[in-house]
């Protein structure tokens, strides 16, 4: 017969005595809600306002995988997050210069996506994490990814300069949302895609026209040779009565488009790319703008934050400055950094430290991973 199981107990840790008097404090980041796979160590000094540092920030694309299907496929990037996660954890503490070995790992905190994202690639990120906190007996904070996004922005600006309330747009692959924050941890949604993500249309509209994915770089790049005005697309729910967005059938007047330009076997030409990607991303960044700045307006907003990885893109970041210039005067824009715009992990670890200090730290085994907010 076999033996019966023993219950496994695990050891208990008391994180108020353990660790609320601990700064600087060391945190390891870790980020696979989707196709990259990330790993950072961030140094963050103080409680009242904090400041960070980062110490490595390692990304590990799996662009070349997900490339013939035009989009992530979740179960193929779970796959390369389990391969890669091992390798980009060792670079994350060898980038670091810090003598870390791996029994002591010199961590304080481990900060991990919870949700929301793709389930089996939040599986791998999640266990690695819980395992190491176990290991480590260290506190552990499941992040919320669009928190991260919007806290990517505190690399470059000192905490106590950002004002609220704040109006952010997060604007990824998965997730369009328009956010208002009445203090640095107060969250509400006042807008959101109700189809397509913006970063998903611009991946869309890439494979209409041929060009690579992720969509985003290659369309803005064409975009700049082109002329916004050709095809003139409606920017969508401009004058709709809320905060709300869609970008469907955006992507399907693209499609309609292409179809007329290619009827009788007609390839696209160079000129005609150029020009509908200039002419989608006007529409696109139109909406995305007068939106923003339009909550902006109805909430006396002191801060207009991007985030997310179409947040790199230069014509938004353009319109959105001009538009706050003229627009919303005594608000101050706070854009990432390319780098810190499209997933990171150093992004996860500042958002850890926050809910670290707002007293929310957990245990390796209240760490779950869901797919939704
Ligand atoms: O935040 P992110 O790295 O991953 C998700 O959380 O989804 O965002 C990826 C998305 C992709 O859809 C990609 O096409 C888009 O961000 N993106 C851009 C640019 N760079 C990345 N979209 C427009 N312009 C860019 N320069
Ligand atoms: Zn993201």
């Amino acid at each position: 017969m076999a033996p019966k199981n023993k219950p496994i107990v695990a050891r208990k840790l008391n994180l108020d005595k353990d660790y609320s008097t601990i700064t600087p404090m060391i945190i390891l980041g870790i980020e696979t809600s989707c196709d990259d796979t990330c790993a950072s160590i961030v140094k963050a000094t103080g409680r009242k306002n904090p400041t960070f540092e980062i110490l490595s920030n390692v990304r590990s694309s799996q662009i070349d995988i997900h490339q013939e299907f035009g989009g992530v496929v979740p179960n193929l990037a779970a796959r390369a997050h389990v391969e890669n996660m091992n390798p980009v954890l060792i670079k994350a503490f060898k980038d670091t210069g810090l003598n870390i070995s791996k029994g002591k790992s010199g961590i304080d905190l481990i900060a991990v996506t919870s949700h929301p994202g793709l389930i089996p690639c939040l599986l791998i990120g999640t266990n690695v994490a819980r395992t190491l906190a176990w290991l480590w007996e260290k506190p552990i904070i499941g992040v919320n990814h669009l928190k991260g996004h919007i806290y990517a922005n505190w690399i470059t600006s000192q905490d106590t300069t950002i004002k609220y309330p704040a109006i952010s747009l997060v604007v990824s692959g998965g997730h369009t949302q328009l956010i208002l924050m009445k203090k640095r941890d107060d969250f509400k949604i006042i807008g959101e895609t109700r189809d397509d993500a913006a970063g998903e249309a611009f991946d869309k509209v890439a494979k209409l026209l041929g060009l690579p994915f992720p969509g985003g770089p290659p369309v803005s790049k064409a975009a700049e040779k082109g002329n916004p005005e050709k095809y003139p697309f409606t920017p969508p729910m401009l004058a709709s009565n809320n905060y709300d967005f869609s970008f469907s059938g955006l992507k399907t007047a693209v499609l309609y488009l292409v179809q007329g330009l290619t009827k009788n076997n007609k390839r696209l030409t160079k000129k005609q790319i150029y020009d509908i990607s200039a002419s989608f991303q006007y529409a696109i960044t139109r909406v995305l703008v007068v939106k923003t700045i339009r909550a902006g307006k109805q909430y006396k907003a002191k801060t207009v934050i991007l985030g997310g990885g179409v947040a790199a893109n230069k014509e938004l970041k353009k319109k959105m400055r001009h538009a706050i210039e003229k627009e919303l005067p005594k608000a101050t824009p706070l854009f990432p950094s390319p780098g810190m715009a499209v997933d990171n992990a150093a992004m996860i670890a500042i958002a850890g430290y926050f809910e670290y200090i707002a007293g929310k730290a957990k245990t390796w085994r209240d760490i779950k991973a869901r797919a939704v907010v």
